[in-house]
């Protein structure tokens, strides 16, 4: 998952194109490099292993000016991350440079051919196949985008690609092919911008387009024109206003933009409610959703397919669109999805939960969707993201950018938004009356302050992190609708801080899991006071019977389990539907303790990256 920015105007690219990289950075960043048209026409090229703090480094020994040029931060998916890997890859003559994210499946055939062409490669990359073939393709043609079309028709796999040239140094010619991420067009005044996220150039302007699958544009500074790759014209993609600020893209007075956006979630919760619900007589409304109470009617299954954290939250889900409003729910991985068959018709809706927009594997599960002529949905929290393109309706998570790779404030905002289908379905159903949606409206307005007083405790989790940092496994466990609790706990965990841990259905002990449990082995649980409390005491019992640690999350007043566990992490009380909000904030922060106690890179976490448009 790599990043790309470009700009073309009147101002210095180089420090635009940094800045961008910059915040760029989380996505994928094992090398950096940039390309800047100078003054005398020349295309001068940094590049560095490692990460940006290098590549700013070769720029101040060797400065280059100019006011067209593109960046880009690798994340390694062919050839290790060195120097000579990374982009802007340049063809032989050095006129042209491309940045690529994603990946040429044929890059071999493509590699062989131009080499026995004569064709000279540097590098282990299947990018420079790209660069090489748009070279040979102008020395045909003498028009760099025709050139560039009639390379990028011979690729094959998803790729997002920017081509920058001396040869005509008034244009970034940029093409979208496949879920490869996004590519977005930023339109500033009397200059644009290209980039592989909102964050890398939202300082500079708010209006921002989005390429479609197999869309070229030619970006100049004055504006930009969009051709398909048969070369014909098609209308401009439309320019969306980011509700985003800069600021929220910035970490601010935070360490970590984890850290950041785990503490922003009561505010963000409150943007995900705004406008969605009447509080007084509870009624939900779903504008961007498109599903009207005869198409509700009609609906005989929803799936949910989703990735991680978002697949996690789509575990609760299920339990509140089950209950809610009693329509069947699975739930599914988009990586296992469009390989199992799916049974599928016009009475399923299909629903993707996804904060990027962009997960390859969660995209193709909305493409089998379409396939099947069922209806699609997507929550998502990108405005304009792929997904939220693709489907028939979208719920915004609003919860702002999010930038940590370890998602946080989008998992929590998530399951509001799914309680608020939830409410939504059923009052369109007719099984949701109007004093059981005012009894949850009312717990949803309480909610921002509940999570308030869980973030306040903060440096209870932050001892607890200290006791629990050297411990090699943890077991995480929870039932019922706080089974996904415990998973995503765990995630957080493992993803961060690289200690092994596991998130079990409490009930699964007993059938297996239960001779792992020894001193050395710490146990989280959820023992929240809902209709499943007594059989975690039970569980607890049965941990603290083989000497193992428990880290316990009670409601306040808890006596019972208080008593035998270890350590306890209290939550205010709410209704069962909302508990998975409250009680995942302290494992969220528990998690990100831990990993800072242990010197991880916290926000760029080793091997991850924050949206994987990779099968
Ligand atoms: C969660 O902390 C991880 N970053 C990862 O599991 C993530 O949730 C997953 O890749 C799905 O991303 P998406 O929500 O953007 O589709």
């Amino acid at each position: 998952m790599c990043g790309i920015v470009g700009y073309i105007g009147p101002r210095a690219a180089t420090p635009i194109i940094l800045e961008g990289l910059q915040r760029l950075e989380y996505r994928g960043y094992d090398s950096a490099g940039l390309a800047v048209i100078e003054a005398n026409g020349r295309v001068a090229v940094r590049r560095d292993a490692g990460k940006l703090s290098n590549l700013r480094a070769r720029v101040a020994e060797a400065p280059i000016e100019g006011h067209i040029g593109v960046g880009h931060t690798r994340w390694a998916t062919h050839g290790p991350p060195t120097a000579y890997n990374a982009h802007p890859h340049r063809d032989h003559t050095g006129r042209i440079v491309v940045v690529q994210n994603g990946i040429v499946e044929n890059f071999l055939a493509l590699r062989n051919e131009l080499m026995a062409q004569g064709y000279e490669f540097h590098s282990d990359t299947d990018t420079e196949v790209i660069v090489q073939l748009v070279s040979r393709e102008f020395d045909r043609t003498e028009d760099l985008a025709e050139a560039a079309r009639r390379a990028l028709n011979l690729l094959h796999g998803p790729s997002a690609v920017v081509v920058l040239s001396s040869h005509e140094p008034d244009k970034l010619v940029v093409a979208r092919l496949g879920n490869a991420g996004a590519v977005v067009i930023g339109h500033g005044d009397g200059e644009m911008f290209v980039a592989s996220d909102i964050p890398a150039i939202l300082q500079h302007t708010r209006r921002m387009s989005y390429l479609e699958n197999r869309d070229m544009a030619i970006v100049t500074r004055d504006g930009v024109a969009y051709y398909d790759l048969d070369g014909q014209s098609i209308p401009p993609r439309p320019i969306h206003d980011i509700p985003w600020d800069p600021v929220s893209a910035a970490k601010g007075r935070y360490r970590h933009f984890m850290q950041k956006e785990i503490f922003e979630q009561p505010s963000a919760i409150t943007d995900t409610i705004r406008g969605r619900i009447d509080f007084v007589t509870g009624q939900v409304t779903l504008r961007e959703l498109n599903l009207d109470a005869e198409a509700v009617r009609s609906l005989h299954k929803i799936t949910i397919v989703a990735c991680g954290t978002s697949f996690y939250s789509g575990l609760v889900g299920k339990f509140l669109i089950e209950n809610l409003a009693r329509i069947p729910v699975e739930v599914d991985y988009g990586s296992e999805y469009r390989y199992r068959n799916p049974i599928l018709d016009e009475h399923t809706l299909v629903l993707a939960i996804t904060q990027s927009g962009e997960t390859v594997d969660t995209l193709a599960a909305l493409d089998e969707a379409k396939r099947h002529g069922s209806r699609t949905a997507a929550i998502v929290n990108v405005v304009g993201s792929q997904a939220a393109r693709v489907s028939d309706g979208v719920i915004y998570m609003q919860a702002g950018p999010e930038i940590g790779v370890a998602s946080t404030k989008a998992y929590t905002t998530s399951i509001v938004d799914q309680l608020l289908l939830a409410m939504y379905l059923g009052q369109q159903r007719g099984v949701l009356d109007e004093s059981a949606s005012q009894a949850l409206a009312s717990e949803l307005a309480m909610l921002p302050d509940k999570l308030g007083r869980v973030l306040a405790q903060d440096d209870h989790y932050r001892e607890l992190a200290v006791t629990y940092a050297n411990y090699h496994n943890f077991l995480y466990l929870g039932r019922g609708i706080n089974y996904p609790t415990a998973r995503e706990g765990a995630l957080k965990l493992k993803e961060i801080s690289y200690i092994h841990a596991e998130g079990y259905p409490a009930g699964e002990m007993k059938h297996g899991p239960i001779a792992l449990i020894d001193e050395n082995m710490p146990t989280v649980l959820v023992a929240v006071q809902d209709h499943v409390y007594d059989k975690m005491l039970s569980q607890v019992e049965q941990v603290k019977a083989r000497n193992g640690k428990v880290i316990a999350v009670v409601n306040p007043g808890d006596r019972a389990v208080a008593a035998k566990a270890d350590a306890i992490i209290e939550v205010p009380r709410a209704i069962e539907w909302l508990t998975p909000v409250l009680a995942v904030v302290p494992l969220q922060l528990l998690a990100y303790h831990i990993a800072v106690w242990r010197g991880s890179d916290v926000d760029q976490p080793r091997n991850l990256a924050k949206s994987v448009t990779v099968e």
